[in-house]
Formats: structure tokens, sequence, C-alpha cells
């Protein structure tokens, strides 16, 4: 772990995507300050206020009477409508309405309302992938879960592009009963696949259709049906499919080109809830903040108790520590890795030496002679090295040569931009050491290619000792083979949870860089819209990669809370790369347990987990009096009253959740842990323990050490003494307890931080 400096995403919520936008850089308090602005004009504010004990609302309506009682009386009848944003019935009670200040002011005294607050922005954060993760036709997972059939992913994005083919119904039964949603296209964009899209952007179209394309590669990437013959500019052909190609998709458009406001996520869960969704995706999210303050964990857990599988992206704020979103309990955090295929291309110097990059771009007709290679930097001012809009002045310096570009700041199709339009033939675009060994796949205006950090130096004393440096790029296609996969992507958010440290944060990590799905634009001059993909990166990618997965165990084990199937997840994830070497992260080194979680998801493993830890949606209660929240913030998350003096409230790291976060402070020596764990496996199945040492940790002693179970559904609990070593304390160290019987392995991660 490098330091302890924590990076904020500037934004309130985002949707975590890269290369294709940058993340929107308002601040929440500059957003406040645009939509309060002055006196008169409206804004739209969140209002939360207490339900009358006595009173039960039988219909929506009622609820809606209710909620418009609190509205100001110089607001007429008529004029509520407009002024009525969004009233909640799950997610939290209370609503949000279109304010201004000095009414927002007036309402705050009213009896009843608990807070009122403005309406925050928060940002947004496959071909080949199935096959990657291990899923094939007729055998396996995909067998076993009959593609998904009959589960209900609800995916709350930038809408949707529904006349794509990923969405074509072929093969699916009409949704099951218990769906109560409706999809607001007309004709025949609605199908049994697509059986739900509405809007949810207050003000805004009322149509969900995408405009982005985030959306669209989301929820195919989640549940798209199989499309032969997909490819981008030529690259990652193959038959394109989600990893539930039998599952129902339900579209909540909550999020506008670049950004959501949490007002229309939380109408988004409402109405997801609300419609008997199983699976829930979300890659977006804001920044760290207590769980009585996030929408996002508040939203989640309303759904949770309705046994809805919540996954979320884990945001794009790496490599830094400390930089997640999405850290409740009751969500799937997901980070990104790559996965084993490179759509390549070559750097070949005039010394010979040859590095291996990426670009979608593939020109067949760039010929690869050696050209004149620059590194821009102007009077030993290297900003220009940058290759930012502008910076390119000197025509003449760059006409016909191989540009050098630093690949940090900006985006790097930007800069190919700048190159080209400084007379430049081709662009070596060359990652800084945060960026370590990521590399994307992009379509570049000029041949170009993205390289990895650790073959800058080569290049420098390169261009440095050659009297006239010359180079050229060789383009390859697309290769499958990369043995390193999958190795952490750089941007991808890194523990340890700055809101719960006794809960490991990410929970796993899954594909999520270059990754090939749906998308509502063409990428060449092709007008089949229908047929277009991307190849985009972000963990707004690996959610759904996620979400789909959970929906496969879903329909394998419909008994399954959403806290069982998580566990199924992190305690078969693998902590190996193709090689069989520990997973690596964008340095080259392997990857810590905050970079990684579990580890890379296993998903035939998943589905047949011998043991899990649940959770019950009443177990987080004692969990949350542990965080020292007040009781009027745990009811906000938990919708019902909680009295916290009057039951035993536990520490975080006791939850029972499938992995262990522990931390060592001061003069602490040893710490216990309790865990229970239910027999899904063999019903009668012998368990023995194995325990991947911990460094600077003097024992640690499982109790008992080995579980016999006798009955399906059977629970054993355990307990497991960490005692420290005092001489000796890094500041973070790993391990696993690992349950191991003759036919499963029950891996549950360990990390440790002493501070
Ligand atoms: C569907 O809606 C679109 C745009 O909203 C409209 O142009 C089209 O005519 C409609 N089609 C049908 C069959 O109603
Ligand atoms: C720019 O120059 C400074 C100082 O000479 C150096 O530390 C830095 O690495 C350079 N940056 C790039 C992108 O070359
Ligand atoms: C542009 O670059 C050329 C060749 O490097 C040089 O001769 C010329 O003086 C430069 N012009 C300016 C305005 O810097
Ligand atoms: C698309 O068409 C334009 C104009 O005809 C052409 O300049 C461009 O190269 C074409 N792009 C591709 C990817 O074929
Ligand atoms: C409960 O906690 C919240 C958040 O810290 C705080 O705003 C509120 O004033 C507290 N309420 C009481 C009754 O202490
Ligand atoms: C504790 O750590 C020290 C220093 O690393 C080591 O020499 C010692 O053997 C350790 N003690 C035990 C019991 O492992
Ligand atoms: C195990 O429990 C689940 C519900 O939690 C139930 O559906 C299932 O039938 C039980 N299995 C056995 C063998 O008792």
């Amino acid at each position: 772990m490098k330091g302890q400096k924590c990076r904020l995403s500037p934004t309130a919520l985002t949707i975590f995507i890269l290369g294709l936008i940058c993340i929107l850089s308002v601040s929440p308090a500059n957003t406040a300050v645009a939509l309060a602005d002055s006196g008169g004009s409206l804004s739209t504010y969140i209002i939360h206020v207490q339900k009358p004990m006595d009173k039960h609302f039988a219909t929506s309506e009622d609820l809606d009477t209710f909620y418009r009682s609190f509205l100001p009386t110089t607001v007429t009848s008529s004029s509520q409508e407009q002024r009525m944003v969004h009233s909640y019935r799950h997610v939290l009670s209370g609503f949000a309405a279109k304010l201004t200040a000095e009414e927002a002011k007036a309402i705050r005294k009213k009896d009843g309302v608990l807070h009122v607050r403005l309406e925050e922005v928060l940002s947004l954060h496959t071909t080949h992938t199935p096959d990657f993760l291990g899923l094939h036709q007729g055998i396996g997972l995909w067998k076993d879960s009959n593609f998904g059939k009959g589960v209900i992913i609800g995916v709350l994005d930038t809408g949707i592009f529904p006349q794509h083919r990923s969405f074509s119904d072929e093969g699916l039964p009409p949704p099951p009963a218990k769906w109560k949603g409706r999809c607001v296209f007309n004709g025949t964009s609605c199908n049994n696949k697509l059986i739900g899209a509405r809007s949810f952007i207050s003000g805004g179209t009322s149509l969900p259709f995408d405009d982005t394309g985030h959306g669209t590669h989301t929820s195919s990437t989640a549940a798209g049906a199989f499309v032969r013959d997909a490819s981008a500019l030529g690259n990652a052909k193959g038959t394109a499919t989600g990893m539930a190609p039998l599952a129902h998709l339900a579209i909540y458009q909550v999020c506008g080109f670049l950004w959501c406001l949490d007002g229309d996520i939380l109408a988004g869960f409402d109405a997801a809830i609300e419609d008997g969704i199983d699976v829930l995706s979300l890659s977006a999210g804001g920044e760290s903040k207590p769980f009585f303050a996030d929408v996002i964990a508040m939203a989640a857990f309303a759904a949770t108790k309705r046994g809805i599988f919540v996954s979320c992206s884990a945001g794009n704020e790496g490599p830094s520590d400390y930089s997640m979103s999405n850290e409740a309990p009751w969500v799937l955090t997901v980070g990104a890795s790559t996965i084993d295929r490179s759509i390549k291309a070559m750097a070949r110097l005039g010394n010979g030496k040859e590095f291996d990059g990426e670009t979608l771009y593939q020109p067949h007709d760039f010929h690869p002679v050696l050209l004149p290679l620059v590194y821009p930097r102007l009077n030993g001012d290297n900003s220009s090295a940058f290759c930012l809009p502008e910076s390119l002045h000197n025509r003449s310096d760059y006409q016909g040569k191989v540009v050098v570009c630093y690949a940090v700041g900006g985006t790097r199709v930007s800069k190919g931009q700048e190159v080209k339009d400084a007379g430049g033939a081709a662009m070596i675009l060359v990652n800084g050491p945060m960026e370590g060994a990521t590399t994307f796949a992009e379509k570049h205006v000029l041949p170009a290619v993205h390289l990895r950090y650790d073959v800058w130096r080569e290049i420098q004393n390169y261009l440095s000792t050659a009297s006239a440096p010359k180079a050229t790029i060789l383009f390859r296609g697309t290769r499958i083979g990369k043995s390193d996969a999958p190795t952490v992507a750089s941007f991808s958010s890194r523990g340890p949870n700055k809101q719960s440290r006794g809960i490991l944060k990410p929970d796993i990590i899954g594909p999520g860089v270059n990754i090939l799905a749906a998308w509502p634009y063409t990428l060449d001059n092709s007008t089949d819209k229908k047929h277009s993909f991307n190849v985009i990166s972000g963990t707004s990618m690996a959610c759904p990669h996620l979400s789909g997965v959970a929906a496969l165990l879903k329909s394998v084990h419909p008994d399954w809370s959403p806290a069982a199937i998580k566990s199924a997840l992190i305690t078969t994830a693998t902590t190996s790369n193709m090689e069989g070497q520990p997973i690596l992260d964008q340095s080259l080194n392997p990857a810590n347990i905050f970079t990684t979680g579990a580890g890379h998801v296993n998903p035939a493993k998943a589905v047949d987990p011998g043991l899990i830890y649940d959770i019950e949606p009443k177990d987080y209660i004692p969990y949350l009096c542990g965080l020292n929240y007040n009781d009027s913030a745990i009811k906000l998350i938990v919708k019902e009253v909680v009295t916290c003096s009057s039951i035993r409230s536990i520490p975080d790291y006791q939850l029972n959740y499938p992995s262990i976060s522990l931390r060592f402070k001061g003069s602490v020596m040893k710490v216990s842990v309790t865990r229970t764990v239910r027999n899904v496996g063999p019903a009668k199945s012998s368990y023995r323990v194995v325990i991947d040492p911990i460094t600077c940790l003097d024992s640690i002693g499982v109790y008992p050490s080995k579980l016999e179970f006798t009955k399906a559904n059977q629970t054993a609990s355990f307990r497991v003494d960490f005692t420290r070593n005092a001489t000796a304390a890094p500041p973070l160290a790993q391990g696993a307890i690992t349950w191991v019987s003759a036919k499963h392995s029950v891996r549950t991660p360990v990390a440790v931080v002493f501070e």
C-alpha cells in the first residue's frame, strides 16, 4: 500500500466509464450553487418526511396526496403537478420537488419534516468475456442456469438503444408473473428481452433513449442476446453476448450524458423495487459518504430488503488508496481488470526494438516504414509532451513524423487529434507510472499505439542517444492469450473502506478493460446501427459482468438471499492469473487485497460454493449501531424505528461477511472474529481449515478447526483468534482462511491493517 492520501472524485455521482468521456469535474458545491441560483428560481430538493404512525397508505395516490400536503400553500393545486418531481415509496419516505430557496426553508420548519436538501449531481463512472470467464454453450453454469432464463436484471443507467440486436427476444419466454413494470417504447421495441424501460430524468426526455452509449453497453454486457459477427472497426470479432443471455432486462434511465442526479437515482431504485426485478446493476457512484448520507447505499438497502441483489462499480479513482465508491456491505462492489484479448499494435524503433501496445483503429493503408520520431518539448518546457489541445505549435516540428505523447491528462483520442492537426503521421502514447501497464484500445484519429509505462525508459534512452531517432507502428489486429490476464486496471478504485474498515472493499474484480458490447452509434460509416459495437473501459464495464453472473446464480438458486449470492462469488474468486501466478496490478507487482478484494470472479465455481455466509436484512441493524450512527440516521437507511440502546451492537468486522477485514490499533494484541456458515453442498460434508499465513501475526487460531455437516442447510459457527507480533507492524498484511472438503474450497480472504 502506498501513501495514505485519499483522492476523492470531485463530483458527487459519476458514471464509471473511461476513454469516451472525461469525468465531469463540477464540485458538488458548485452544482448546488448552479441549481439554487438566485432567490426566486426553482431547484429540486429532496424532502424526507415522517409518515404518521396511525396512517396506512393503501394506494400510491394516497401517498402522493400526503406528500403534497407539505408543499407550500402558495402553490396552487394545478401547479403542484409541475412542482412534484418524484414521490418515493421504498427507498425513503419522502419526495423530490421543485422549490425556491425560501420555500425550502419554510418546509424545513413544518411538522413531520425530517430533512430537506438540494439534489446533488453524481457521476457515471463483449464478445470474448463469457469465454474468458469460463461460460460455454451447452455445459456448466450456462447450461445449469439455462442462461439466466426467467431472471430480471434492472439496469439503472443512461437508457438504451432498444432496436439493437443484442436486445432481440428470440428464445425468451414472457416475463414472470411477478413483473409489474412497464416499457414505454412503442412498436416492437419492447419484447420479452426488453420488458421494462422508463426514464426518471426529471424534466428530460420521456423516452429512455440512450444518447451516450453507456447504458446500451452495460445492459448488453449483463444480459445481451447472442449476436453473431460482432466487431468494432473490424476488431474483437466474434459472437457477442451478455453474461445472462436469456435473462430479461428492465431499463431505468437515471443518468444524462455525463452525470446522474441523486433524486433520479432514488426514483429509479424505487420503481425497480416496485416492479419486481431480481438483480440491480448500477455503474455509477459518488464520493465516499456515511451510509445514511449516501443515496445509493440507502436505496440499495431497500432493494436488498426485498431480496434484490445490487451490484455496483467501485469507481475509476485508482490507483490511489481509499478511493472507493459504493462501500456499503449490502452491495457487491466491483473493481476492473483486463482480459486475455488485446487489439494489438507495436511500436518499432529505429534500433529494431519493438514494444507491444493497443489501438482499436487499425488502418490497413499505413505503411510501416521508419519515420522521424519526435518527443515534443519546447525550450526545456515539456508541457507539450502531453499533446494537449493547442500545445503543438510549430507544425514544421511534427510534419510527417511519429510523435511521442505522454498518455496522462486529457483524453488520449484528443491527443491524437492534436498530433494530426500539427501534421504528425502517427502517435506513440506512453503511460506514466500511475497508469503503468493499463493500455486502452481506442478509436484514434490517426495511426497510434498505446504503450505501457515500463517501456518508457528504453524509448527515452533511444530518443536521447540516437542521432536521428526513427519509429513506426505495426498493426497486428485482435490477439487472444495474454497470459498475465487478469491484471487490475490502474483506474480501478482501491480500498480500504473509508466508511467501514471492518468490511473489505472492493469485493471482487471482473472484466473492465477494452470490453466490446452493444453501442447505439456506428464507429465507421456503416448505417447498420442495430449491429454496432464499441470497445470501452471502466469499472462501469466490470459491474454488469457481475450483475449477469449473479443472475445466473439466482436462476440456479432462486431461494438464495442477496448475501448468499455475494458469499458464493467471494469465496470462490480466483487469486491467480492464467499463468498460475498471483494477480498483478498496473505496476506489474502482485496486487494487494485492497485492489482485488477476494480476487477475480469465477462463475463456474460460484454456482457450487459448498458453504455460504448469509446475512439477513435485520443483521445489518446491530452492525449499523456499531458504526456509531444514531437512531435517526439508521432509520434513514433501514426505514424502520431502531433503538440502538436496546440491542447489542457489533463491531463492523463481526458482521457475517464472506471476507474479514481487521484493524490492529495501538496496543491491541488480539482480535477475535466469529462467523457462521451454512451448508449448501452435499448433506454429509466435512471441512478442515487451511490458513494462509499473515505476516506479522504470531498466530491465527480457528476454533473449531473442523466443521462437520450432516444435513443440507445446517449451520456451523467458528471463531478466529488473530494475535499480532509485538515487534513488527507493516501497514498492511493479508491472507485467507479456507474451509476445504473433498469437493469444495471455501476461501475467506483476510485483510489486516496495523495502525
Ligand atoms: C414510435 O415513436 C417514435 C418516436 O417517438 C415515432 O416516430 C414513431 O412513429 C412511433 N411508432 C409507432 C409505431 O407508433
Ligand atoms: C518534465 O520534466 C520534468 C523535469 O525536467 C520531469 O521530472 C518530468 O518527468 C517531465 N515530464 C515528462 C512528461 O516528460
Ligand atoms: C519551427 O521549427 C523549425 C524547425 O525545427 C525552426 O527552424 C523554426 O525556427 C521554428 N519556428 C518557430 C516559430 O519556432
Ligand atoms: C467515412 O466517410 C468519410 C467521408 O466519406 C471518410 O472521410 C472517412 O474516412 C470514412 N470513415 C471510415 C471509418 O470509413
Ligand atoms: C444523528 O446523526 C446525524 C448525522 O450525523 C446528525 O445530523 C443528527 O443531528 C443526529 N441526530 C441526533 C438526534 O443526534
Ligand atoms: C515477530 O517478528 C519478529 C521480527 O520480524 C521475528 O523475529 C519474530 O520471530 C516474530 N515472532 C513470532 C512469534 O513469529
Ligand atoms: C434449504 O433452505 C432453503 C430456504 O432457505 C429451502 O428452500 C430449501 O428447501 C432447504 N433445503 C433443504 C434440503 O432443506
